[in-house]
Parts: C-alpha cells; sequence; structure tokens
C-alpha cells in the first residue's frame, strides 16, 4: 500500500501527510481535525509562552486522542535585544505604516519567550512528537527529550544541514524546498544567505545523503505533489499552504481570501521585513515598502511588527497582514481541514494508480 511505511508506523498515521506546523495560522483545533483524519497535525507553539504552549497541546488532546506534533523555533538570532541606534532606524522605517493604522510609535520589543521553558512545558504534557526548525537544539536537550520517547523531527534546507539533523540523532527530517510557505527553516550562518534549493532537487538529494526518513515541504498543495514526493523517495508530505484557508485554520479572512485567489505568476517573495529573517510570503505593500529600509534581526523584528500585523487584520488590510504562502498551486477555501486532507489523499492514489497502468498516465 503506497501510504504504509515506517514513518507512518512509527508515528501511527494512517495517511503520510503532515500538517505544516503554521506559527499565528494553525490553531489547535486545525491540529486536531488533521491528527483525527489520520494525518499528522501540528501545533506551531514556536512563538508562544509556556502557559500558552500548555494551553494549545491541552486544547489539541481534547479533542483527539491521536498523536500530534509540537514545533519549537530553536534559538538563531542574537540573544540580546538591539541597540537605541538601531531600533530607532527600524522604528522609523515601519513608522508610516503604523500611522495608516493609527498605531503610536513602536516600543522596544521583547526577547521572545524562553526555549528551555517552552520544551518543559512540551515535556510535561508528554506530547509524542517534537519537530525544530532553525537549526537543532543543544545535544542535551534532544537526548532529554529522546529518553522521554518523543519522536524528534528537524528540518532542513540542503543536504548538510539534513545530515546534521541525522547525526545529532533525530528520527526522520524535513526537507523544506525554496517553493515553501513561511520562514527558510535552515540553520542560520550569519550573512549567508538562505538556501533555496527547489523541492524536486532537494528532496532526491536528502534522500541520498542520509538514512532517516525524509519528509518533502514546499509547494505541495494537492495529490499531484503528494505523488510526486513519493516518488522522489520521500516517506511522507508536509503541507502547510494546502490548509491556510480551510474552516480551522486562524489566517484572518483577508489572508485566506488572498492565497485562495488563483494565482497566474508568482505573487510570492523572500521577505525579511516583518520579521528579520527569509520568509516566503505574499508581495503587498509593506513588503515593498521596506525592501532596503533597516530591519531588526530575528525575533526583534518579528515583535517590533506584531502589533502592527494584529492591527492590520483587525482592519482586513492585506497590504500590511503578512500572508505567509507557498508557490504551489492555491490552496481550496472554505472545506475543513479532513476534507483537505482526504483530497491530498485522493489526489495522490489517483495519480499512481494512473501512472501504474501501462500506457495511460494523462
Ligand atoms: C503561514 C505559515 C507559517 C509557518 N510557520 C512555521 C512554523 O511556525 N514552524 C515551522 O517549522 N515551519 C513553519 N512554516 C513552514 C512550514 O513548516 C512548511 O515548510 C511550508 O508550509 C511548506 O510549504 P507549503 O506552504 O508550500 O506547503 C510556515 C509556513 C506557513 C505557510
Amino acid at each position: 500500500m503506497w501510504s504504509r511505511n515506517d514513518l507512518t508506523r512509527r508515528l501511527r498515521i494512517d495517511w503520510p501527510v503532515l500538517q505544516a506546523p503554521m506559527a499565528g495560522v494553525s490553531t489547535p483545533a486545525l491540529a486536531a481535525s488533521v491528527s483525527e483524519a489520520g494525518g499528522l497535525g501540528s501545533f506551531a507553539a514556536g512563538a508562544l509562552s509556556a502557559e500558552a504552549v500548555r494551553e494549545g497541546i491541552r486544547a489539541i488532546r481534547v479533542a483527539t486522542s491521536r498523536p500530534f506534533a509540537v514545533n519549537f523555533f530553536v534559538p538563531s538570532g542574537p540573544d540580546t535585544p538591539p541597540g537605541a541606534e538601531a531600533f530607532a532606524a527600524a522604528a522609523e522605517a515601519v513608522r508610516p505604516f503604523r500611522e495608516e493604522l493609527r498605531l503610536g510609535p513602536a516600543a522596544t520589543p521583547s526577547p521572545p519567550p524562553p526555549f528551555e521553558d517552552q520544551l518543559e512545558a512540551a515535556l510535561s504534557e508528554d506530547v509524542p512528537v517534537v519537530s525544530f526548525t532553525f537549526g537543532l537544539p543543544p545535544a542535551a536537550i534532544l537526548e532529554r527529550l529522546r529518553r522521554a520517547g518523543v519522536f524528534l523531527l528537524g528540518t532542513a534546507t540542503t543536504p548538510a544541514e539534513a545530515a546534521a539533523v541525522e547525526a545529532a540523532g533525530c528520527d526522520a527530517v524535513v526537507a523544506q524546498g525554496a517553493e515553501a510557505g513561511g520562514h527558510r527553516g535552515g540553520f542560520p550562518v550569519a550573512g549567508d544567505p538562505p538556501a533555496l534549493i527547489g523541492t524536486l532537487a532537494l528532496v532526491p538529494r536528502v534522500v541520498d545523503r542520509v538514512r532517516i526518513p525524509v519528509v518533502a515541504a514546499g509547494g505541495i498543495t494537492d495529490g499531484r505533489g503528494v505523488a510526486a514526493a513519493l516518488a522522489l523517495g520521500a516517506s511522507a508530505v508536509q503541507c502547510g499552504s494546502a490548509f491556510l484557508a480551510c474552516a480551522e485554520s486562524g489566517a484572518p479572512p483577508a489572508y485566506r481570501e488572498t492565497v485562495a485567489a488563483v494565482d497566474d505568476g508568482d505573487r510570492t517573495t523572500l521577505t525579511d521585513a516583518f520579521s528579520g529573517r527569509a520568509a516566503r510570503g505574499v508581495r503587498n505593500r509593506f513588503v515593498a515598502g521596506l525592501a532596503g529600509r533597516p530591519v531588526l534581526p530575528f525575533p526583534f523584528q518579528n515583535g517590533l511588527t506584531r502589533d502592527l500585523r494584529a492591527a492590520a487584520a483587525r482592519a482586513g488590510d492585506p497590504g500590511l497582514l503578512s500572508m505567509w504562502v507557498g508557490q504551489g498551486p492555491s490552496p481550496r477555501a472554505g472545506t475543513g481541514a479532513a476534507e483537505v486532507l482526504a483530497s491530498l489523499v485522493r489526489g495522490a492514489a489517483a495519480v499512481l494508480d494512473a501512472l501504474s497502468r501501462p500506457g495511460d498516465c494523462s
């Protein structure tokens, strides 16, 4: 059966489909619906306090008894907040947009929630799967999670990063291609541009490089993409954009409408304007306006724009919202997450069936 392999058995899922963690967008209800329907739902805990991590995990558990993943950002930026001069320059760059939304001057962004506290929260809630992006945590943390029986998923954007994920003892690796919506999940090397290898090229390179199962991510929004990823040697896919416009998504209406609309060009671009770290999203007025302007390093730029993004969502202004989305076919709006998952699975089955019939792969 095409849908069963070592990874699906170890994760105890029916279908080789993981819903990507999507900070600010993927709700506990979304993760629970996907897991309940036989995929692996993910809860994006990267930007949350330990208390919010606990609450989210408990909310998922109320809705499903099936496995799910909790995702964290490995600390990758400077520990200390930016100096006054850097802050003033970045604040000046966002000032006109804040004024449009009738927001006062930007406040100095506070440091992100402590990583160790977030992980303690996940450990105390006995979560089955933890995924990381932006690198690897210290070995002692990975060891602790492993001893607690947690299945570990790392993210890689190059074969070398995938090898590091394997060497650190992770159970599987997400190979994130350049098409992917959201932040580039690679390991930060100060000053270097992010790796941008397309999914079609990256997945077989990673499959050739590591022995652990590979999960393909980036541009996969329908069954054709799922079938292609499996053909490249992936054991599963991780889809984010496919779930953005579904009923359980936390994306505001203006965001859902934008990403569900037909896209005949490439509406996306890589930008660090919202967060200080390269991410793929819709090229809107804010992104264009901040091109070449001073931006704080991640996660402080994220903190600097937080209230602006929230105000833009309240105002329904797609010009000022961060709208992360990948380059794949537009996701379907209005359906529930279980139906999105079922359609990915049905589509993949149909493609694989057609390809297996001699002379009929139209
Ligand atoms: C709105 C959005 C938010 C994201 N947030 C996260 C996150 O919090 N953690 C993470 O590991 N990946 C995050 N990603 C990246 C996804 O894990 C995944 O790589 C990506 O969605 C795959 O590409 P696709 O969107 O074309 O399916 C996000 C992606 C999107 C679209």
